[in-house]
């Protein structure tokens, strides 16, 4: 477990982080969501022992940041956001370097899961090619791929798909989904709403240094009360009242129009056929029917008043 308690950080009079407070669960993909600045970076490097926290204190697993910190080193595997890749090296030779920098595991260990993990990226091909020569994207995985194969208790990865095609993004996506199933620990940073939501168990949106909210992204979406809109068009809406819709308690609230229905809910993927099969009952005729669900944008949009991108 990951305890952040009043955590602050600040760089001369920039204050990067300020009394944040959370706690990480073992075994959880935990997203940390926010834009540019917000502090992410700052503090997976405090929780990393590569920035010293100014004020609050964070532990892991019970072991203090800055008063045991080559404790909490052994724990920890990040993959930074710029790239920290041998240029000289090629993929492979990266790879079986940092594991054995940081395991114990024996030479023929060692080889075998780097291969495993370069084929599952599909950087095998380009294993022997010096990374210098490789594509932004291509030298991100490899950063990313350090800490897949060293597979540490806890694994930090600084925007993981930043400047990747999407294949690309679905097989680290899927690699590190396998690290949290193996049993680790994993703390995702991303300006990617798609990428919070569709990779963490529970996200914490940041934004200035603060924490905005955090919970899974189902609990996050459902504070957004009503901020479902489903559009419904009629070919009358003649008789039509608000009361046949509100008589669901996800409804908050509906308006009619002459030939459009708008009706502001949540749950509406769920609600959407028994609204149809109501309206129908009634002897409306429907053309259409248009769902725009709550997004992670929304819920951060309404907690900072900003939208993300
Ligand atoms: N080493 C540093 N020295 C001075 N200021 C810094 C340093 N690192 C970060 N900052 C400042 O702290 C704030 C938070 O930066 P941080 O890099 O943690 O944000 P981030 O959420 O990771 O952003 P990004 O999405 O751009 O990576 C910013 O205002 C940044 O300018
Ligand atoms: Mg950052």
């Amino acid at each position: 477990m990951i305890i952040f308690d009043r955590a602050r950080k600040k760089f001369g009079n920039v204050d990067a982080v300020k009394d944040f407070s959370l706690t990480i669960e073992d075994k959880e993909i935990l997203g940390l969501l926010g834009p540019n600045g917000a502090g992410k970076t700052t503090l997976m490097l405090m929780m990393g022992t590569v920035y010293r926290p100014t004020g609050g204190t964070i532990t892991v697993d019970g072991l203090d940041v800055v008063k045991q910190p080559n404790e909490v080193r052994k724990e920890i595997g990040i993959a930074f956001q710029d790239p920290r890749v041998d240029g000289i090296l090629g993929a492979f030779d990266v790879l079986n370097w940092h594991l054995k920098m940081t395991t114990g595991l024996t030479k023929e260990q060692r080889e075998k899961r780097v291969e495993e993990v370069l084929r599952s990226l599909d950087l095998w091909e380009a294993r022997n090619k010096r990374t210098w020569l490789m594509s932004g994207g291509m030298r991100k995985k490899v950063e990313d791929a350090k800490v897949l194969c060293q597979r540490p208790k806890i694994a930090v990865f600084d925007e993981p798909t930043a400047f990747l095609d999407v294949p690309s993004r679905l097989l680290v996506w899927d690699m590190i989904r396998k690290l949290r199933d193996g049993g680790s620990t994993i703390i995702v940073a991303t300006n990617m709403m798609d990428e919070a939501e569709r990779l963490s168990d529970r996200v914490a949106i940041v934004n200035l240094g603060k924490l905005v909210a955090a919970g899974t992204p189902e609990q996050l979406k459902s504070t957004q009360k009503g901020g479902e809109v489903l559009e419904v068009a009629v070919e009358s809406s003649h008789g039509l009242t608000a009361d046949i819709l509100t008589q669901f308690s996800e409804v908050h609230n509906v308006h009619v129009d002459d030939n459009k229905v708008v009706v502001y809910l949540n749950s509406g993927r769920l609600l959407l056929p028994k609204i149809v099969e109501t309206l129908t009952e009634q002897g409306f005729k429907i053309g259409s029917v248009h769902l725009k669900e709550v997004t992670l944008e929304d819920v951060f949009l309404t907690y900072t008043g900003q939208r993300l991108e």
